[in-house]
């Protein structure tokens, strides 16, 4: 979950099929993946929903975050918007959302370093504050990408 265009459906495609597309679509309501994934002797079937970032999908999506074990909150680090909105998503997720759900803060878009506006270091101590993992990625540069997918699953398990 995250405002729109800041990179959501990349990273899964990214993860899921290790595509990237510079010219993706809005996502209309919510689209999902599977991956398998080794988890030490395990293997776990992930099953990844893709929601949409704009405000007119909301009542659908936030239909998506009660069974969820996870999410995964993105915001672009080169629009301080999408980093501001993100209190509004953690309020939309503890409202909505399990108890225990595993949350991992993503800022996206790290290979664009000369358009940055939002510092490394605000992401982690937002994370910090709010008690939730933190990663910079770039599904782009395929930056980071697995490692975030991985953590998650690692923590749901
Ligand atoms: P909604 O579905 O509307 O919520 O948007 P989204 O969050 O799914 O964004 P999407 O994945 O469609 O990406 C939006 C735009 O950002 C596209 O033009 C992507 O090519 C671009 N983009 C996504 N990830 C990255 C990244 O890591 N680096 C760069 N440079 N561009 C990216
Ligand atoms: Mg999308």
């Amino acid at each position: 979950m995250g405002d729109s265009a800041v990179g959501k459906s990349n990273l899964l495609s990214r993860f899921s099929k290790g595509e990237f597309h510079l010219d993706s679509k809005p996502t209309i309501g919510v689209e999902f993946a599977y991956r398998n994934i080794k988890v030490g002797d395990k293997l776990a079937k992930a099953q990844i929903w893709d929601t949409a970032g704009q405000e007119r999908f909301r009542a659908i999506t936030s239909s998506y975050y009660r069974g969820a074990l996870g999410a995964m909150l993105v915001y672009d680090i080169t629009r301080r918007g999408t980093f501001k909105n993100l209190k509004k998503w953690l309020h939309e997720l503890r409202e909505y959302g399990n108890r225990d759900m595993v949350i991992v803060l993503i800022g996206n878009k790290s290979d664009l370093v000369d358009s940055r506006e939002v510092e490394a270091e605000e992401g982690q101590s937002l994370a910090q504050l709010e008690d939730l993992c933190f990663l910079e990625t770039s599904a782009k540069e395929n930056l980071n990408v697995e490692d975030a997918f991985l953590q998650m699953i690692t923590k749901i398990f």
